[in-house]
């Protein structure tokens, strides 16, 4: 197979997932005359987080969502944060909230805390306790964005999960317990693996799936896997101020069926899925199906 048909293409897919979402919001928009809009808080100037806000605007605005950002001064307390959130909250002109992670330092120990004062009616990424829940009777509607852009993913390129031993090198709130719940919905067996996992190697050999989220360059190399498996490489790292993921994929490409690259795989799926998930809080609020 050549390499170009091995490649899971997010940004081929969102590109066609946001035409149809910007066509939706087109036709609903000229009727309601009251456009989605979508509010992003950024605590701090982690250059970043700055890069994923403004790409997270800039497709917002062509799909026909509008959008503000916050950003708040680094040093800003748990009680001003607080504030903030809830003043988003009685905003009727806004459907969608998104907090930005990481957050600086000092705040990082409250995060739940923080994404639990986001109404569940208006949260975007899935992090309301209410949405997670829902998700534990695999109700996906408020799902996460990554793990609902990386099951998109596996789904249009016709990968088939049920029965398949799926490895998840991630357990947190955002990335691998959502794909947990999303991926035993789906019949697949799931191993979750992570810095306590003894022979992990033994886990990643045994994967049809993989799905690595780690944030190490280099994680996965092509003696750790099994043949033909599906690589989805979650992870974003610089190295030499150049992006990749956390799979050396130049090494594994000859071994492995399928894989998504970085940049241009997990990414723009994830983008184009806090969109969705923006445009359903939209409906939400307005009371349409
Ligand atoms: N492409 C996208 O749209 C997208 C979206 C979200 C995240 N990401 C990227 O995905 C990566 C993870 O993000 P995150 O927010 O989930 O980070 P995180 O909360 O730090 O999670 C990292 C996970 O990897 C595990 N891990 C770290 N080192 C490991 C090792 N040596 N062996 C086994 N497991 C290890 C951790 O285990 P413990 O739980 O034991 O610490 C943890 O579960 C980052 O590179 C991030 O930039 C990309």
């Amino acid at each position: 197979m050549l390499s170009n048909d091995k490649i899971l293409d997010g940004k081929k897919l969102a590109d066609k997932l946001n035409l149809e979402l910007k066509s939706n919001i087109h036709d609903l928009t000229n009727t309601l005359k009251i456009r989605p809009k979508l509010a992003t808080i950024l605590v701090g100037e982690d250059p970043a987080s700055k890069i994923y806000v403004n790409i997270k605007h800039k497709t917002s605005a062509y799909v026909g969502i509008e959008s503000v950002m916050l950003n708040l001064v680094e040093n800003i307390s748990k009680h001003e944060l607080i504030k903030n959130i809830r003043k988003l909250n009685k905003d009727k002109s806004i459907h969608g909230i998104l907090l930005q992670l990481p957050l600086p330092q000092h705040l990082r120990k409250h995060t739940i805390e923080f994404l639990e004062q986001i109404s569940p009616i208006k949260d975007v990424d899935g992090s309301h306790p209410c949405n997670r829940g829902k998700l534990f009777d695999y109700d996906e509607t408020m799902a996460a964005c990554t793990p609902k852009g990386i099951i998109a993913l596996l789904e249009h390129n016709d990968i088939e999960i049920k029965g398949k031993n799926v490895t998840i090198i991630n357990r947190s709130n955002l990335v691998g317990k959502p794909l947990i719940f999303m991926l035993l919905k789906r019949n697949a067996t799931v191993s979750v693996c992570h810095t306590s996992t003894r022979d992990i190697n033994s886990y990643i050999k045994n994967a049809d799936i993989l799905i690595v989220a780690v944030g190490r360059p280099n994680f996965i190399t092509k003696e750790k896997i099994k043949d033909n498996v599906v690589i989805i490489d979650v992870g974003i790292n610089r190295v030499d101020g150049k992006l990749c993921g956390d799979v050396d994929f130049d090494g594994v490409i000859d071994k492995c069926s399928k894989i998504t690259p970085v940049p241009g795989g997990v990414g723009p799926m994830t983008v184009s899925f806090l969109l969705q998930n923006t445009y359903i809080t939209y409906k939400k609020q307005l009371n349409i199906e």
